[in-house]
């Protein structure tokens, strides 16, 4: 790599040094293989320190969805850094996050049309419930403080995010008895789950100020899909019991289920909704919270303490929103749901020889998500290194081996990912 000198195992200077250093997420620091070192990305492209270049199953977390290093984001950036990378927004706004704000409200469903930004998925959950909640404290009512959540469901590692995952499932079970109290339940989908459903309504609305869910993909606990009736019968019960409905589409949302957004293709206009992910097309960090208009109202007062009160430091980050602003361009100007859907059909024909192998359960297709599910996963980290060896980043969790690149991912591109995933879970 240009820059930096190599030890003998050929690392370059900085990794031995700072490994020791950092502290890796969702890592057993003691017993993890060593992280891979990166030198550059571009495309659906990791070129690592070493010089080997890994096509990329995962777009970082999903949040590259044009690819890495797009060159429209990129001037964007670079121009906005040139004449304000940041200024606070108490007292003071500025051009990217106004805009960005008047286009987020512009291609969102219904009145979604109030936008708060933050600077991570949880953080957008935080500031989502807080404001489902204080839209009943300035109604007066000080007993609807908890929400409605699903098993298998994920919404970030922040305290009260933590506790509207599922909480046996979910990666956070050693917190189980520490975390506020939610009721966790399972998806109304069927008969007896909706019944169950309505009797927790039923007997529990007075408490509760809003539900929330990942529509139509829950992804980081397991990449499990429901379809559109789940989420008109939650904006139903909803609506019955006054509650607010908050939509996480921090996963979901821009494109990677085949719509811009899967509210959009659910035909619901939740109450609340949260992006983040690809929202800057994977640059830099930013999260936003968007109300309709019934929400913002109850805050809309004389009284300072119906305002909200929240303001992470780098709320609109002028950098993280002009690239947003780009990747926005990007949705407008190119054919990501057309990528998505051609996506869609090659993971289909792609993963189709997994099915009926001896330790897969599932092979399931949603928008630009590709799913083969195991029955279990004993050496994780062991998988991950042999999809390495084939020339592919793909990094399985739980009993799932899933594939969500970047929209702009070339044909060869994909089949290279899909074949790397037949070759392995074809020799478990
Ligand atoms: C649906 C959903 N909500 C919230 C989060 C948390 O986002 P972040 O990791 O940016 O805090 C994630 C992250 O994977 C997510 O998938």
């Amino acid at each position: 790599m240009s820059g930096s000198k190599r030890d003998e195992e050929g690392e370059p200077d900085w990794y031995e040094a700072g490994l020791a250093h950092v502290w890796l997420p969702y890592a057993q620091m003691k017993t993890a293989r060593p992280p891979l070192a990166v030198a550059r990305t571009h495309g659906a492209r990791i070129v690592l320190a070493d010089g080997r270049e890994l096509i990329d199953g995962i777009a970082s977390w999903w949040t590259a969805c044009h690819g890495y290093n797009h060159p429209h984001i990129r001037d964007a950036v670079e121009r906005q850094l040139k004449s304000m990378p940041h200024v606070m927004l108490g007292g003071l706004v500025h051009e990217q996050a106004l805009t960005l704000a008047t286009r987020l409200a512009a291609c969102l469903p219904g009145d979604l049309e109030r936008v708060f930004f933050s600077e991570s998925g949880s953080v957008a959950v935080e500031v989502a419930m807080k404001m489902a909640v204080q839209f009943w404290l300035n109604r007066g009512v000080r007993s609807r403080k908890k929400f409605v959540a699903f098993t298998g469901g994920y919404h970030g590692d922040t305290t009260g995010a933590m506790a509207v995952c599922d909480p046996q499932a979910g990666m956070h079970a050693a917190f189980r008895d520490l975390l506020p109290e939610h009721h966790v339940v399972p998806l109304p989908r069927d008969e007896a789950s909706a019944a169950a459903f309505a009797r927790l309504l039923e007997r529990h609305a007075d408490e509760l100020a809003g539900i929330i869910v990942e529509p139509l993909v829950q992804g980081a606990g397991g990449m499990r899909f429901h379809d559109a009736a789940v989420l008109q019968r939650l904006r139903a019960a909803a609506d019955r019991y006054e509650l607010l409905l908050i939509f996480d589409e921090i996963f979901t949302g821009f494109g990677r289920t085949g719509s811009l957004f899967a509210c959009q293709a659910a035909g619901v206009v939740p109450d609340i909704i949260t992006l983040s992910k690809a929202l800057t097309g994977g640059t830099l960090p930013l999260a936003a919270t968007i109300a309709r208009r019934k929400v913002s109202d109850a805050f809309w007062s004389d009284d300072p303490l119906h305002a909200l009160m929240h303001g992470p430091t780098y709320t609109g980050n002028a950098l993280a929103c002009a690239a947003a602003n780009a990747s926005l361009d990007l949705f407008e100007r190119e054919p990501r749901l057309a990528q998505a859907a051609a996506i869609a059909a090659a993971l289909e024909r792609g993963l189709a020889p997994c099915r009926g192998l001896p330790r897969v359960k599932d092979v399931r297709v949603k928008g630009a998500i590709g799913v083969v599910e195991l029955d279990r996963i004993d050496d994780l980290d062991g998988l991950r290194a042999r999809f390495v060896e084939q020339g592919v980043f793909i990094r399985p969790f739980g009993s799932v081996v899933y594939l969500t690149p970047a929209l702009t991912i070339g044909e060869e591109e994909l089949a290279r990912l899909t074949r790397a995933i037949v070759n392995v879970v074809s020799r478990m």
